[in-house]
């Protein structure tokens, strides 16, 4: 949490940008990337050895095939939103490896307050949690992805939560590699639908 209040988005950046890291070790945070207004935010669990190499959210392999799916379902990555849940790259070192590790209930409440805020800079027409620690980040609440994949409230903001796509890395056979791909490219088409369709007027 912040004392100062943040007035804009590349304020609140600055703030991320100079907080002392929950995770000892990483580069710097991560921040997100993408036009605000954009009319899908995606929210991912937290930065990856690449990331945290390179400064920006989903470059690494999650990011490939996050960005292999967004082009099969016509979603325009430059044309989005992109963060994490978590700010900094939580890692164990094993050798010359730096071997993610999930991120605690406590670590992800500690970055909530960013997130929030920073989905109210962007205002995004809809809000995606990409796995269980963004679905704990936008809602406060541990949710299995199974029961509640497909679209969600998450408070004020309309939202979709499907699968991190590193789920669909960890995949070892063939058929349910392409299965869980193909289950993906369909959540993100719903997703564009749920983006760009009109709004429901209410007439008389
Ligand atoms: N996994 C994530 O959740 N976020 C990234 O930015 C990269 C990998």
């Amino acid at each position: 949490m912040s004392a100062h209040e943040p007035k804009s988005l590349a304020e609140l950046n600055r703030q991320i940008a100079a907080s002392r890291a929950e995770m000892p070790g990483s580069t710097h945070a991560v921040l997100g990337e993408g036009p605000m207004h954009a009319a899908i935010a995606f929210v991912g669990e937290q930065p990856g050895d690449q990331e945290d190499q390179q400064g920006r959210p989903f470059v690494g392999p999650a990011g490939m095939i996050l960005n292999k799916a967004m082009e099969e379902a016509g979603i325009d990555r430059g044309k989005s939103y992109i963060t994490n849940a978590v700010k900094h790259f939580k890692f164990i070192q094993r050798g010359k490896r730096r071997i993610h590790e999930k991120p605690t209930a406590g670590e992800v409440k500690h970055y909530r307050w960013w997130l929030q805020k920073e989905l109210e800079f962007v205002k995004p027409r809809i809000v995606v949690a990409l796995g269980a620690t963004a679905v704990l980040a936008l809602s406060g609440k541990a949710l299995p992805i199974g029961k509640n994949r497909g679209a969600f409230q998450f408070g004020t903001l309309p939202g979709y939560i499907t699968v991190h796509p590193s789920f669909l890395l960890r995949q070892t056979d063939e058929d349910s590699k392409e299965r869980e791909y193909m289950a993906f490219v369909r959540d993100l088409k719903r997703v564009r639908a749920l983006a760009t369709a009109e709004p429901v007027r209410h007439v008389g």
